[in-house]
């Protein structure tokens, strides 16, 4: 039986980077990243960390998902969809009468077909393009 928690040491966010293969981020870095998020979602099995995501939203109506991660041992058993559809929950709680608020994620690939079943449409379609990114250093 897993745990889920709303919060996320810099630690065990960085160990499940780690974990999937992510590139580093260092420690003032993470630890910003989670200050300033708005939602965390984290998953313990038996007090270790095993997945974690979070959201950011503008309070306007755009809201990015983040860091989507499930330990590669633990893969498979419906914890990043759990997570996932927290942090959409949470969106959800925060509508007011007549808003709309789209959430935003950059699929890894491979990775699409795990969102579009929780909802999310692939790009490019017929009126969206690719997205796109830009890293700084
Ligand atoms: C992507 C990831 C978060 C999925 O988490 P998970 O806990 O293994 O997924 P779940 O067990 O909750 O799967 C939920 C559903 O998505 C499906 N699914 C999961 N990964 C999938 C994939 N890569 N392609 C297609 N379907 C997938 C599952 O079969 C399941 O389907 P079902 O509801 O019909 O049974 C996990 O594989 C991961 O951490 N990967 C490495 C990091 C990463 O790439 N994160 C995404 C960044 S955008």
């Amino acid at each position: 039986m897993f745990t889920y928690c709303n919060n996320l040491s810099v630690n065990d966010y960085c160990n499940l980077r780690e974990s999937v293969g992510w590139p580093f981020i260092c420690d003032e870095q993470a630890r910003s990243g989670l200050n300033n998020s708005d939602y965390i979602i984290s998953c313990v099995d038996k007090g270790k960390t095993v997945g974690c995501a979070r959201i950011f939203w503008d309070k306007g109506y755009i809201a990015y998902l983040a860091d989507v991660i499930v330990d590669p041992e633990y893969q498979g058993q419906g914890i990043g969809k759990k997570m996932v559809q927290e942090c959409i929950n949470y969106i959800d709680s925060q509508l007011k009468e007549g808003w709309r608020i789209k959430i935003v994620i950059v699929a890894s690939k491979g990775k699409e077909m795990f969102y579009e079943k929780l909802g999310f449409k692939t790009r490019p379609n017929d009126n969206d393009g690719p997205g796109m990114d830009m890293w700084r250093e």
